[in-house]
């Protein structure tokens, strides 16, 4: 991908190397229209420099979409770094990390993602204000799978509403593929709501947690069978491409909700499953719990606050599914058509002078 072509959009994209601590990172802004870019840093030991380059412009674009549609005042940037963080990761390399971030003076705000911890922002905070994500002992807003899941639940209960006509989930069965943070407490949000839990995980630790909590969720060895099982509802809470050219036409659930980025394989799945009467409900949606907890830290963090605004996803996502059925497009559509009108219309306000100077 040819980053200056003008293909990818992009605003800024920033390549940082500290050699004697064999930090190797990218920083990209997708926009800043809404406010300072804000989006995770990903550590990870992607196999070439074009694998990461190319992660990093999916992810920071996504993260403009994302924080768009949650209503933040935020752009959407993401941080890549490239390594193995199990060899790579230390106090030395965190903090050369951060002062690259500090010197975008604001411009980029950086949280946790995959291969990056609580503990590793705060690390990060010795050297730059521009992060979110610390621990709560440091005025930070601490693991944002808690409110990432309370987020799921209420995009659920909406196209739950849609589709059947009461948000209730009381007697409908949810297979949940993924069973790590996010998967644990949606799961103890579904019980206490009356519906029946079918869950899967790779992860013997993770399956032997549900088991022991919740005995009465059904495990389910293998996720290809789970999502072939009877069920109502589909919530992929593990990784990217759940649903492909061979889960896809097997699924029996009539809605797919949840917190797994990128659930689609590739965009032609979200036709395939509309044709077969599926409701995907767009995960950068009903996944914004998390951005919306580690956002709310930028001013201090209030954890009602950030929950009430959580639970805006469950109006966002009615709105969205009554537009999208308005426009007889897929929901997806319409997110993006909806993300994309929100930086224009609001990220021009910003062409009206306030001072006379500057
Ligand atoms: N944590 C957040 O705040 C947040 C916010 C937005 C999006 N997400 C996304 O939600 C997903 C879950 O996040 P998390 O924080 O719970 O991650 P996690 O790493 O804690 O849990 C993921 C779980 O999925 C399991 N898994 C991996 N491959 C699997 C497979 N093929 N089938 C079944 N299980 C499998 C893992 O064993 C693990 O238990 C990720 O895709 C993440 O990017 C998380």
């Amino acid at each position: 991908m040819d980053i200056l072509s003008g293909d990818t959009g992009h605003e800024q994209v920033v390549f940082c190397q500290d050699k004697p601590t064999g930090l190797r990172a990218i920083i990209g802004i997708y926009s800043t229209a809404l406010g300072p870019a804000l989006g995770g840093t990903r550590f990870y030991p992607y196999a070439t420099e074009e694998e990461a380059v190319y992660d990093l412009l999916e992810l920071s674009r996504g993260m403009a979409y994302k924080n768009s549609l949650a209503g933040l005042d935020l752009g959407g940037g993401k941080a890549v770094i490239w390594g193995d963080p199990e060899q790579l990761k230390t106090e030395a390399l965190l903090r050369a990390y951060g002062r690259f971030v500090e010197s975008l003076g604001g411009r980029y705000i950086t949280a946790c993602d995959v291969g990056t911890y609580v503990t590793d922002m705060d690390v990060v905070a010795r050297e730059t204000r521009w992060v979110t994500g610390r621990s709560e002992i440091n005025g930070g807003a601490g693991d944002s799978s808690v409110l990432t899941a309370w987020g799921v639940f209420h995009g659920m209960r909406a196209a739950a509403e849609h589709v059947w006509g009461t948000p209730s989930l009381a007697g409908r069965r949810v297979g949940i593929a993924g069973l790590g943070k996010v998967g644990k407490v949606l799961t103890g949000h579904l019980l206490e709501d009356g519906a029946a839990v079918v869950a899967s995980d790779v992860s013997e630790r993770a399956v032997a947690w549900m088991r022991a909590h919740h005995p009465q969720v059904e495990l389910v060895d293998d996720t290809k069978a789970l999502i072939a099982s009877e069920m109502d509802i589909f919530a992929p809470c593990a990784m990217g491409g759940a649903l492909n050219d061979d889960t896809a036409p097997v699924l029996t659930a009539r809605i797919v909700a949840g917190a797994a980025n990128n659930q689609l394989a590739h965009p032609g799945i979200d036709k395939a499953l509309a044709d077969r009467g599926v409701l995907y409900v767009p995960d950068y949606l009903v996944n914004a719990g998390g951005v919306i907890q580690v956002a709310d830290e930028i001013d201090g963090f209030n954890f009602e606050r950030a929950k009430q605004r959580a639970t805006k996803i469950y109006d966002t996502t009615k709105r969205l599914l009554m537009e999208a059925d308005a426009e007889g497009v897929p929901p997806a559509v319409t997110a993006d058509r909806m993300a994309e009108r929100r930086i224009a219309d609001v990220g021009r306000l910003r062409t009206i002078r306030v001072s006379g100077v500057g």
